[in-house]
């Protein structure tokens, strides 16, 4: 009897943590998606192109705002930060932007504004409200990235 209360008490718990495992492992199979569930912009193969080559633009504009950081060189940060602001904006060609979901340009639009506001603000904020606002700035990046693919 003792000697089976013993083997009890030692395969109790393993039954119930193996249980407790697998019902864990089930729960996160069912919250992960099985696929890529961000929503298609349907770019042709040209156009396409052409929105990553911006996107590589912003990423460039992102290095030059932080290592101008790093340096107090606010001069650089203009520089890096006006190359997707405004002017980025106002390239993209009209029949890309009308076939753009509105979702994808409610995060787009305000992204280029906040470059605009990083190049006003560069020239009197102090280098540590620079940063946040870039970190602010690439929640934007993030946000977007989640949501869509290019193809
Ligand atoms: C409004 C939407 C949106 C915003 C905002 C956005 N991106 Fe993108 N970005 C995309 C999409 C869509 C892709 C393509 C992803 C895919 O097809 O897998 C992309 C791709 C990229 C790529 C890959 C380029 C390549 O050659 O493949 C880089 C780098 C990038 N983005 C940088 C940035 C940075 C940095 C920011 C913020 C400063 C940013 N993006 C903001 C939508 C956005």
């Amino acid at each position: 009897m003792g000697r089976r209360k013993s083997l009890l008490n030692f395969l109790l718990p393993i039954t119930c943590l193996s249980m407790l495992v697998g019902s864990a492992q089930s729960l996160q199979a069912a919250a992960v998606p099985t696929g890529d569930r961000r929503v298609h912009l349907n770019l042709d193969p040209a156009e396409r192109a052409e929105f990553l080559s911006e996107m590589r633009q912003m990423l460039a504009s992102i290095q030059g705002i932080i290592a101008g950081i790093g340096e107090e060189d606010r001069e650089r940060i203009i520089e890096a930060a006006r190359y997707s602001g405004n002017r980025m904006a106002r390239a993209t060609p009209a029949s890309v932007r009308a076939r753009l979901p509105k979702e994808f340009r409610e995060i787009g639009g305000p992204t280029h504004m906040l470059f605009e506001e990083i190049v006003i603000r560069a020239e009197t904020d102090d280098m540590a409200s620079l940063a946040e606002l870039t970190g602010r700035t690439m929640q934007n990046c993030l946000a977007c990235h989640a949501r869509f693919r290019a193809d």
